[in-house]
């Protein structure tokens, strides 16, 4: 019988999936035990004589983690549709094969971004810490008055799949769409009522701005100070991609202006957020903690397709979600 295929794991995952690959003596298994990533160290030990490599987006998978793999390395497999923390070229010149879980994560990431809009517009954080702090005393006209969302206008930053979704979402809540894309995608756009427009009128139109592209060398930064100033006033923006995508403390200069009305953000620059970040002292910012598509039907549904990328590249059958060069969010 053959030696079995050794799998680094750096996390321990949900799903059947896994399950089946644990009990399978095909695999000899090396799972990260802990809640926090292996620290670089550990990550360059265990990696080391891994036929594949099981991922997250909290794994830096470069050169180094390659080169420390050895050349039997056959597959990398990330539990994520965002690949922007693997050398995914790195992989491609070595014949190594990247997988990621697009399509499955696509609703409730959207749901997610919608939570924000909708939190950020009708100041639901704010208000929930207002009655448990024991400070609601009575009604009065103006309390927590936020800012409507049905009627107006939501302008949407990348047009994949994640995007194409929010849009959707707006749909019943009776506004405008705008939207943008580097490529063109005018018949997607037709298909939830939005309107595809230049990238600054979709920022300079839109009460809404909900960021959804992958982040790559040209979107690192795309939403810089330059693009917040062409938001109009009291604006909201919105991100449920990546970070860096947004100039972090633009965005900050740009809330403390009064220029933007609030920002709903399930990422930031660095993750976690310091609690030194002025973003945690703004009452009309939400932060959450990269939780966009963390339902437990959607997450076990990322990590079976990881496992179905796994088994497909060490069995040198192409992988059923290989990575392209950019992938959209
Ligand atoms: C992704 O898949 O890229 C998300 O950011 C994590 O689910």
């Amino acid at each position: 019988m053959a030696a079995p295929y050794r799998v680094f794991v750096t996390r321990d995952l949900p799903g059947d999936g896994f399950a089946a690959l644990r009990d399978d003596s095909e695999f000899d298994l090396d799972v990260w035990p802990e809640d926090f990533p292996p620290p670089r160290q550990a990550l360059l030990r265990r990696v080391k004589g891994s036929d594949a490599l099981v991922c997250l987006i909290t794994d830096q998978i470069d050169v180094e983690v390659l080169d420390a793999a050895g050349n039997q390395l056959k597959v990398v497999s990330q539990m994520a549709v965002g690949v922007d923390n693997v050398d995914v070229a790195a992989c491609g010149e070595r014949g190594i094969p990247v997988g990621n879980t697009p399509g499955v994560l696509t609703e409730t990431t959207a749901d997610m971004a919608w939570a924000l809009i909708l939190a950020s517009a009708r100041r639901v954080v704010e208000a929930a810490e207002y009655v448990k702090a024991g400070e609601w005393q009575t009604w009065t006209p103006t309390q927590m008055a936020g800012v409507d969302v049905h009627g107006a206008t939501l302008g949407v930053i990348g047009f994949g799949a994640i995007g194409q979704a929010i849009a959707r979402r707006a749909q019943g809540f009776g506004m405008r769409v705008l939207c943008w894309n580097r490529t063109p995608r005018p018949d997607q756009a037709a298909a939830v009522g939005a309107q595809q427009r230049p990238f600054d009128e979709v920022l300079s139109r839109s009460d809404f701005v909900a960021v959804s592209v992958a982040l790559t060398n040209e979107t690192r930064g795309l939403i810089d100070a330059a693009a917040l100033a062409q938001m109009h006033p009291g604006s909201i923006l919105i991100n449920t991609a990546r970070g860096p995508i947004v100039d972090e403390q633009a965005l900050v200069d740009a809330l403390q202006r009064g220029h933007l009305g609030g920002a709903g953000l399930d990422v930031t620059a660095v993750e976690p957020l310091s609690m030194d970040s002025p973003l945690l002292q703004m009452n009309n910012v939400v932060v959450l903690p990269h939780i966009g598509s963390a339902s437990m039907a959607t997450r076990s549904k990322m990590a079976d397709i990881a496992v179905a990328n796994l088994r497909a590249g060490l069995a040198g059958r192409p992988l059923p979600h290989p990575v392209s060069p950019v992938v959209s969010a």
